[in-house]
């Protein structure tokens, strides 16, 4: 497994984003990681589709929509539209997962699904072969910048065991979200996660090149 870095720009500069990203991006991030919320699946509001445009314009690097949203079925073709290279959604949404995982096969693009700290992860066992991606919270979501909820490790390594029991072998991405940094990602990898989202340990330092770096050096890369 190549670990790959995906900063959170939840806690990037807005006023200066571009150039947040291209710091990252020349750091060796693989990804950028797009937080969605709506005020109703999660307790606040931050971007949509037009972010993901504008994001479009100024990196090559994939972009990693994360739909924190009650209705992603109603918004999962506007962020397309806008160049989204990933989508999750969750599995506490509203919507029929099958679906709306044919909608994204569909339109071509990543797909994922992500699972909050309070729900077991044997809920989206039976889409696991269809997913690209797993999305596990080690935060409640809805902010950057709280503390690592390490007991949801368990699921990543739950998936892993469960993916290893199928015939065919899969490649299958599990993001862990929320309070990765550098005291923590350690742990995140040997789990199994191969995606690391971080958000204020990147952009909330004083030097988000290094803080990559670092974070992809600790990540086993
Ligand atoms: C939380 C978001 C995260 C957030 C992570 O609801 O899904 O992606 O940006 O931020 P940190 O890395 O600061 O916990
Ligand atoms: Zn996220």
């Amino acid at each position: 497994m190549t670990p790959r870095i995906a900063p959170s720009i939840l806690s990037a500069d807005f006023a200066r984003l571009a150039g947040q990203v291209r710091t990252v991006e020349e750091a060796g991030a693989a990804q950028v990681h797009i937080d969605v919320m709506d005020g109703h699946f999660v307790p606040n509001l931050t971007m949509g589709p037009i972010v993901v445009q504008a994001l479009r314009a100024v990196t090559t690097l994939p972009l990693d929509v994360h739909l924190m949203i009650t209705d992603p079925g109603k918004y999962i073709d506007s962020f397309v539209d806008a160049g989204a290279d990933h989508i999750s959604f969750h599995i506490e949404a509203n919507g029929d997962v099958a679906g709306l995982l044919d909608r994204l096969e569909e339109k071509g693009v990543g797909k994922g699904l992500a699972v909050n700290p309070e729900t077991p992860v044997e809920e989206i066992f039976d889409f696991l072969p269809r997913l690209d991606m797993v999305v596990i919270m080690t935060v409640h979501p809805g902010f950057g910048g709280q503390a690592f909820l390490s007991e949801n490790l368990a699921k990543v390594r739950k998936i892993r065991q469960k993916v290893d029991t199928f015939p065919e072998p899969k490649k299958l991405n599990i993001e862990v979200d929320g309070g990765v940094d550098r005291s923590t990602i350690v742990e995140c990898r040997e789990a199994g996660a191969d995606v690391f989202v971080a958000g204020s340990a990147i952009f909330g330092s004083k030097d988000p090149a290094e803080a990559t770096r670092e974070l992809l050096r600790l990540a086993g890369s």
